[in-house]
């Protein structure tokens, strides 16, 4: 396998309404799907849709959302190195969207893949040190997305962690990552910086940068594209647009799909982060998560444009 990921798989209750809830209210919404979801296994489907060979090591329950989690990556052609937990369930997540703007509101419970720890990782050693990249988030335990950086790096693979959601999370752990790609919040919790221009994610960057990432840090910024620190030049990736925003839940998944799917064949930086956006960018105009990532040719037609 040339991409090997570790996160987690959960089933996406999305609910579609005007505006989000507020405290004690309850709202009639606009429509209601049940499909696959979980960063890491978003991110999965993403990079093998996109012509990846993929891997995901996670863990799920033996239920129905597991059940559908099987049908997902074998669609996908995501190869699963999936521990089948008999005492828990499979997680969930549920999504808030506004029909108007495509925003999202996500409250996760990974389930079975909360009980992801370093010893399931050492289970997979040989394929995590021998894939080009490897790449995770944060919904499982640091300490598996830890143990997970730590063998990719002594087997020589490039690391990527996407940090999300946000956690206390030490320097010694950015040591292992050579690309860190948070989103506008979680850079905000990362750096204790404000995010909301470019201008001010250059200087978030940099500050995240100094705390020992290798290679570069890259911070998606939603409708303003994105933007690149690799210690000694700042690339700003002005968004793309494939068409009507209708589902901004998984960009930030699609978009580090397609950025390890370059990685893997060599690309430089800069077509790396043309590659994701664009792979973001055609996430957005469909409705759902794993459900909206892009195939090979829809990217490469949205690039030759
Ligand atoms: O990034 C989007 C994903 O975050 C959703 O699929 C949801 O499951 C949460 O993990």
């Amino acid at each position: 396998m040339e991409i090997v990921i570790l996160g987690v798989y959960v089933a996406d209750a999305a609910y579609r309404c005007d505006r989000m809830p507020m405290a004690g209210e309850t709202l009639i919404g606009r429509g209601f799907t049940l499909g696959p979801g979980g960063k890491g296994s978003n991110q999965a489907v993403a990079a093998a849709k996109a012509g990846g060979d993929v891997g995901l090591i996670t863990r799920i329950g033996q239920d129905t959302f597991g059940a559908m989690a099987d049908a997902v990556w074998d669609a996908a052609g995501v190869q699963p190195l999936v521990t089948r937990d008999a005492a828990r369930a499979t997680g969930s997540a549920g999504i808030f969207i506004e029909t108007g703007t495509g925003q999202n509101a996500i409250v996760i419970s990974p389930g079975a893949a909360g009980a992801i720890d370093p010893e399931q990782i050492s289970t997979h050693a040989d394929a995590i040190a021998n894939a080009a990249v490897a790449m995770t988030q944060l919904e499982q335990s640091v300490e598996a997305a830890r143990a997970f950086l730590q063998t990719a790096r002594d087997g020589g693979a490039a690391t990527i962690l996407n940090p999300a959601p946000a956690a206390d999370i030490d320097d010694a752990l950015l040591g292992l990552c050579d690309y860190v790609t948070p989103n506008e919040t979680e850079t905000e919790a990362l750096t204790g910086l404000p995010v909301t221009t470019v201008a001010e994610a250059e200087v978030a960057a940099k500050a995240l940068m100094a705390r020992g990432v290798q290679k570069a840090v890259i911070i998606t910024l939603g409708a303003q594209g994105a933007l690149a620190w690799d210690g000694t030049t700042a690339q700003h990736v002005p968004p793309l647009r494939a068409g009507e925003v209708v589902d901004t839940t998984g960009a930030g998944d699609a978009f580090n799909g397609g950025f390890a799917v370059a990685l893997a064949t060599g690309a430089p930086l800069v077509e790396a982060l043309a590659f994701a956006t664009a792979t973001a960018a055609l996430s957005v105009t469909k409705e759902g998560t794993a459900a909206s990532m892009p195939t090979r040719a829809e990217i490469d037609a949205l690039l030759a444009r």
